[in-house]
């Protein structure tokens, strides 16, 4: 199994839209005994809080539940345990590489670098923005090419 670990700033936003857009496809594809996902945050702003009420509303319009979801913030260990870590904005990209290890670094990407059409690398921060449903469209899309890219890695 692979583990994929996806990061925002305050885990109740983007990074779980992501966990829960992600483990929609792989259901959907009939992988999801391949992929382990979860998602973090590089702040402990929100730990233990369930994703923004917003967040959780934009997700259900399509069929997606976020509600179990709970934030907790990006820890040492999952640099060992996390195969895939996947930054939202080149802001979590580099709180992210402030944490890891040295030998580690060949694990982080930036979510947007896998959907090129969008022309853009960072994913908006909703939080502020109310950009909910735009976020939400990006994600969807950048997720089938970064499925894309871990099939390619695992020969599936
Ligand atoms: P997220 O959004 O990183 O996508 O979860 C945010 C959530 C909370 C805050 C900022 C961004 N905050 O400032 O509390």
């Amino acid at each position: 199994m692979v583990n994929l670990l996806f990061v925002c700033l305050g885990n109740i936003c983007r990074s779980p839209t992501a966990e829960g857009i992600f483990k929609k496809l792989l259901k959907d594809k009939d992988l999801s005994e391949k992929i382990f996902v979860d998602s973090a945050g590089t702040s402990s702003w929100h730990n233990g809080d369930p994703p923004d009420v917003r967040a959780q509303k934009t997700a259900k319009k399509y069929k997606i539940d976020l509600s179990t979801i709970r934030s907790r913030s990006l820890v040492t260990e999952d640099f060992n345990r996390f195969n895939y870590i996947i930054a939202m904005d080149t802001n979590n990209f580099q709180g992210i590489l402030e944490k890891c290890p040295p030998t580690r670094t060949g694990r982080l990407f930036m979510l947007l670098s896998f959907a090129p059409q969008l022309n853009t690398i960072d994913i908006p921060d909703p939080y502020y923005h109310d950009s909910f449903d735009e976020v939400f469209k990006m994600i969807e899309i950048a997720s089938e090419g970064l499925l894309e890219k871990i099939g390619k890695d695992l020969n599936f």
